[in-house]
């Protein structure tokens, strides 16, 4: 059984829908901690009313990567039993850019959902981002947490149409709808093993 940590800064509804689907899909892991760098995060209600531990580690103040800060995620982790051996870490809305030493100390048990179709569009506002471009198509990704911003081995991906009329609002609704789908399917793919790293490309086994 894996161990799952979900970092979240807000609203959490990526993490409600991984909770909500860890036991309706019957996926192996234990949902041990929620972690919010935000005291006020909407998520870390709806996680104590789901049953789900949570912990907050305030970021306010700490800009830019900050490995003093992660050594302090790193030290909630180890009390709640996520060790590089046995854990899976998963961002989920978590705002803020972590430090080489902890990807390094997590390696390829660190994921991300992307509000967009990498390696376009990384970053912030995505979705703004897509709507101003002119894309005709966009869409979400999950993958692995590497050292660069959004840059890591791609484990799912799903596509959504951007209408012409899109604003940031309506296009971001649809592509969170698809989110909900494809975090929990790439958990569930970690948690049984069936994802493979070769040449920096994630491949299903
Ligand atoms: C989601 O749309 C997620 O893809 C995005 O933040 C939102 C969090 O919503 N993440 C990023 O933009 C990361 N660069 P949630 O708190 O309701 O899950």
């Amino acid at each position: 059984m894996i161990n799952l940590a979900i970092l979240i800064s807000g609203r959490g509804s990526n993490m409600k829908a991984i909770l909500k689907s860890l036991k309706k899909d019957k996926i192996p892991a234990n949902p041990v901690v929620v972690i919010s760098n935000k005291p006020m995060a909407i998520g870390l209600e709806i996680a104590q009313k789901m049953g789900v531990r949570t912990e907050v580690i305030d970021s306010q103040g700490i800009k830019g990567q900050s490995w003093e800060y992660d050594k302090k995620i790193i030290t909630v982790l180890e009390k709640y039993n996520v060790t590089p051996e046995n854990g899976l870490i998963c961002l989920a809305g978590f705002m803020r850019i972590i430090s080489p030493e902890f990807v390094n100390r997590y390696k390829d048990r660190i994921m991300n959902i992307h509000p967009a179709l990498l390696p376009s569009f990384p970053g912030i506002h995505a979705q703004q981002q897509a709507v101003e471009y002119g894309v005709k198509y966009s869409g979400c990704t999950v993958h692995f947490v590497d050292v660069g911003i959004d840059t890591g081995s791609i484990i799912l991906q799903s596509v959504v149409k951007v209408k012409d009329n899109d604003t940031e609002k309506t296009l971001s609704e649809r592509i969170l709808r698809e989110e909900h789908k494809i975090y929990p399917r790439a958990i569930r793919l970690f948690c049984e093993n069936k994802i493979r790293i070769k040449d920096r490309k994630a491949f299903r086994v």
